[in-house]
C-alpha cells in the first residue's frame, strides 16, 4: 500500500514491549484464527479467551463481524476490501501484543498472502495460526446467521466458499477440526500450543479448566 502521510517521524516509546509482557507476567502473541464463515472462529477464540482470563491471563478478541461495525464499516467483501480488512486487522494486532496483550482475531481472511503479510508484520514465532477447519457443508448445515441460505438464492453476493474463494493455510501452527472435536477439546489445543510456545506456563493444577 501506498504510504501518503510523509513527514511523520516515529516515536520510541520509554516503557517496552518487554517491560509490558512482564507487567503482564506472560508473554504476547497473535493468535489468528482463520476459516469458513460458520466454522466455529469467534466461539474457539472467546472460549479460549475466557479460559485465559480466568488464569489472570491478558487478552482481546477482534472480531469480524464486530470489527465490521466500526473500524473497517467501510469495507465491502469484495477481494479488494478483504485485503485492506485484514492489513488493517494486522496493524491492529501488531499494536496490541506491543501493549503486552494476547490477540485472538477470527476473521475469514480468505487469502493466504494476506494471512502471511500480518505475520511477517511481527516478529518471528509471535504470529500463531489456526486453521478451523470444518467443511462447507457442515457450514452450510450450521448456518448459524442465516446467511448460506441468503448466499445460497442469490441475496449475497461473494460469500466465501459459495462464490468467493478461501484459501486454506498450507502449514498452520495448529489444524483444529470444529466439525469432529468438541468446543472443550479444541480449547486444549490452543491452551497446550501457548504452552509449548513459552508463552503461558502450565496452569496450577485445581484452576477452572478442562485440563
Ligand atoms: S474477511 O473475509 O474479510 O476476513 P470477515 O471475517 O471480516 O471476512 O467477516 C466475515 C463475516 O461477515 C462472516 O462471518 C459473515 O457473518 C459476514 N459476511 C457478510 N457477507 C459476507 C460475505 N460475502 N462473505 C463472507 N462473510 C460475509
Amino acid at each position: 500500500m501506498i504510504k501518503k502521510s510523509s513527514n511523520t517521524i516515529w516515536h520510541h516509546a520509554t516503557i517496552a514491549r518487554a517491560d509490558r509482557e512482564k507487567l503482564h507476567g506472560h508473554r504476547s502473541v497473535i493468535l489468528w484464527f482463520t476459516g469458513l464463515s460458520g466454522s466455529g472462529k469467534s466461539t474457539l477464540a472467546h472460549a479460549v479467551e475466557d479460559y485465559l482470563y480466568n488464569i489472570g491471563i491478558s487478552t482481546f478478541v477482534l472480531d469480524g463481524d464486530n470489527v465490521r461495525h466500526g473500524l473497517c464499516s467501510d469495507l465491502s467483501f469484495s477481494d479488494h476490501d478483504r485485503v485492506e480488512n485484514i492489513r488493517r486487522i494486522g496493524e491492529l494486532a501488531k499494536l496490541i501484543i506491543e501493549a503486552g496483550i494476547i490477540t485472538l482475531t477470527a476473521f475469514i481472511s480468505p487469502f493466504k498472502s494476506d494471512r502471511n503479510a500480518a505475520r511477517n508484520l511481527v516478529p518471528h514465532g509471535d504470529f500463531l495460526e489456526i486453521y478451523c477447519q470444518c467443511p462447507l457443508e457442515t457450514c452450510e448445515q450450521r448456518d448459524v446467521k442465516g446467511l448460506y441460505q441468503k448466499a445460497r438464492s442469490g441475496q449475497i453476493p461473494f460469500f466465501t466458499g459459495i462464490d468467493s474463494p478461501y484459501e486454506a493455510p498450507e502449514d498452520p501452527e495448529l489444524v483444529v477440526n470444529t466439525h469432529e472435536q468438541s468446543l472443550d477439546e479444541s480449547v486444549e489445543r490452543v491452551i497446550n500450543l501457548l504452552i509449548q510456545r513459552g508463552v503461558i506456563d502450565i496452569p496450577e493444577q485445581g484452576s477452572d479448566s478442562f485440563l
